[in-house]
């Protein structure tokens, strides 16, 4: 006799998830980048396209494999990221994962020479539009849930609160990324999931697969029981 199939809560809802870093150009053989690999938000993708998500994953340059199921978009700049969000849209769930180059670089056409003189060449660097907080708060587009993640240092969930509600974000999902926790690039995270409606969890020291499963377990728990 046949395995019973795992449940598909989430099977007719789009799934858009962000992840990994932004390369930012200085010239066309340099750029400005960050350490996020990408683990957690190609986790996050993985495991709603698990309960039957369409999801479609816009990533930056990251060194792992496409996840099984998932319609992969692949960018570089934070400007490419928006635009290829908003070509996805609409859908029903948002989940920014993507850790976005606050900054962009005025690229040069040319590759700068050491050598042309003035020295060090000084870089002048514009604010990126933010993804999240655009798809939070314009148009008829927005999706019904929207999850944001916090990377902060210090006061994490102080910081997070304050940026869940500037966002306009439902929920924020806010992980410590001092270079002690190791998590920018390793496999593990804890994190604070702090929610519109005021509860707050803890989920600590866990495999970012694992926080993965949770998540998509709580996005799916709100479109079978309305729960925000
Ligand atoms: N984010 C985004 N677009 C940006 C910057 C951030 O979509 N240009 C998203 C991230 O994907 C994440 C959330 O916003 O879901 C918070 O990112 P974070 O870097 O922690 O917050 P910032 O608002 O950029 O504030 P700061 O870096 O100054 O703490
Ligand atoms: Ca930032």
């Amino acid at each position: 006799f046949a395995a019973q199939a795992a449940p598909k809560p989430l099977v007719g809802r789009h799934a858009l998830v962000t992840s990994g870093p932004t390369h930012e150009p200085i010239d066309p053989v340099r750029y400005i980048a960050n350490r996020s690999s990408g683990k957690q938000g190609h986790a996050v993708a993985a495991a709603l396209a698990a309960l039957g998500a369409r999801v479609t994953l816009v990533s930056g340059p990251v060194r792992l494999p496409d996840p099984a199921g998932v319609n992969v978009v692949a960018v570089e700049t934070a400007s490419e990221m928006l635009t290829a969000c908003r070509a996805a849209l609409p859908a029903d769930i948002f989940v920014a994962a993507a850790a976005v180059a606050d900054w962009r670089v005025e690229a040069a056409g040319q590759k700068l020479k050491k050598r042309d003189g003035g020295g060090p060449p000084a870089l002048t660097l514009t604010e990126n539009p933010d993804i999240l907080a655009t798809l939070s708060t314009t148009g008829p587009y927005r999706p019904e849930l929207v999850v944001g993640f916090a990377a902060e240092t210090n006061d994490v969930v102080a910081y997070a609160r304050a940026k869940r509600l500037r966002k306009g974000c439902d929920w924020i999902v806010a992980n410590d990324v001092s270079p002690a926790t190791g998590t920018f690039g390793g496999d593990r995270n804890s994190v604070h999931v702090i929610r519109a409606d005021g509860t707050e969890e803890a989920w600590e020291n866990l495999a970012k697969t694992e926080v993965a499963s949770r998540l998509a377990a709580a996005i799916s728990n709100h479109f079978v029981n309305g729960k925000k």
